[in-house]
This record gives structure tokens, C-alpha cells and sequence, in this order.
């Protein structure tokens, strides 16, 4: 007969706990996105006070024309073009890999290039930094496509 121990019961609560905690992560994130971009959205939503973003916000954004920024650069799409799925191309005519997280699963995973990057291209194109919920407004749009 198998006897279980507290300590093996308490190893089971604990691999539930965590497993539950996944499940959840999972079930209110953007479709294609991988559990890394589901991390990096998440501590967006937690730091904006909020349970999710609005992938449709984050596509007018991503899609529309601002003005702030530099006059050749007004649009995300300058540059990532119109199709995130598709590849893209610098000012000089270097190319830039797709944006869609379901095209490129390597995307948005290293906080110190999302960061460099979004302070970069939202300067460029709007003329300041993105706030919190625009960037997670984004993401949310461009792991869902
Ligand atoms: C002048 C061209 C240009 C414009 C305009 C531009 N980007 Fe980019 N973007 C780049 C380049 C170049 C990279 C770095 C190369 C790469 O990641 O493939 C990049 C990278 C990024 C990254 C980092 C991706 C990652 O994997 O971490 C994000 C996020 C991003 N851009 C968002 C935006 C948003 C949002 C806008 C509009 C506000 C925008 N970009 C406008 C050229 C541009």
C-alpha cells in the first residue's frame, strides 16, 4: 500500500497551484502568442492596473497616421509596413523582420530590446514615449494576428 507523506502532499498542492497559475495565464492571452510574450504582456497589465488590452486599440495605433514625430517617419507602418506578418524595411532599405508574433515567435521576448525600441520608434513616430497601456495595446494586437 502507498502511503502518502505530508510533505508529498504538499509537493502535489504545490505542482496544482502552479499549473492553475499557467492555465490562467494562458486562457486570457492573446491567441498565438507563446507564454514568454504572455509574461511580457502580463506585467504590462499588472503595472497599467488592468486585466487585459484591447488588441483593437493596439491595431489603430499600430495601423493609423500620428503627428509629433518626424514628418518622414508618422506611422508604425513606415517602417513594419501594413502587414505585421510580413517583412519590413529601415528608412535606408534594411531589412526588418515580421513584427506578428505568430510569423516570428522570437519577438517581444527581451525586455532590453522591446524597451530600446519602443522608446526609439514611438519618439520617431508620435514624438514621445508610449505609455503603458499603448504598449501593451500593441502587443496584445501584434500576438494576436
Ligand atoms: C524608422 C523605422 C521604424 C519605425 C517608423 C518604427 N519601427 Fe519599430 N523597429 C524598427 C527597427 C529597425 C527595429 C529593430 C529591428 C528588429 O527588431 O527587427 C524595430 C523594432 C521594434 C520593436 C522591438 C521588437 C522586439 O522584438 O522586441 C517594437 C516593439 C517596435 N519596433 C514597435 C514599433 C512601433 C509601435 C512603432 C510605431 C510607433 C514602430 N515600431 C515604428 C524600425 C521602425
Amino acid at each position: 500500500m502507498i502511503r502518502k507523506t505530508r510533505s508529498q502532499d504538499a509537493l502535489l498542492l504545490s505542482v496544482a497551484l502552479v499549473a492553475g497559475f499557467f492555465a490562467l495565464i494562458a486562457a486570457f492571452s492573446p491567441a498565438n502568442a507563446g507564454p514568454k510574450q504572455d509574461a511580457v504582456i502580463a506585467k504590462l497589465a499588472a503595472e497599467a492596473g488592468v486585466a487585459s488590452f484591447s488588441a483593437k486599440n493596439g491595431e489603430a495605433f499600430f495601423q493609423g497616421t500620428h503627428t509629433g514625430g518626424k514628418p518622414e517617419t508618422t506611422s508604425c507602418t513606415t517602417c513594419h509596413t501594413k502587414n505585421p506578418r510580413a517583412m519590413g524595411k529601415t528608412r535606408v532599405g534594411k531589412p526588418i523582420e515580421p513584427m506578428a508574433v505568430s510569423a516570428n515567435p522570437t519577438r517581444f521576448i527581451d525586455p532590453e530590446k522591446l524597451a530600446k525600441w519602443f522608446r526609439r520608434n514611438c519618439n520617431s513616430v508620435v514624438g514621445r514615449e508610449c505609455t503603458t497601456t499603448e504598449k501593451g495595446e500593441i502587443l496584445t494586437y501584434l500576438s494576436s494576428i
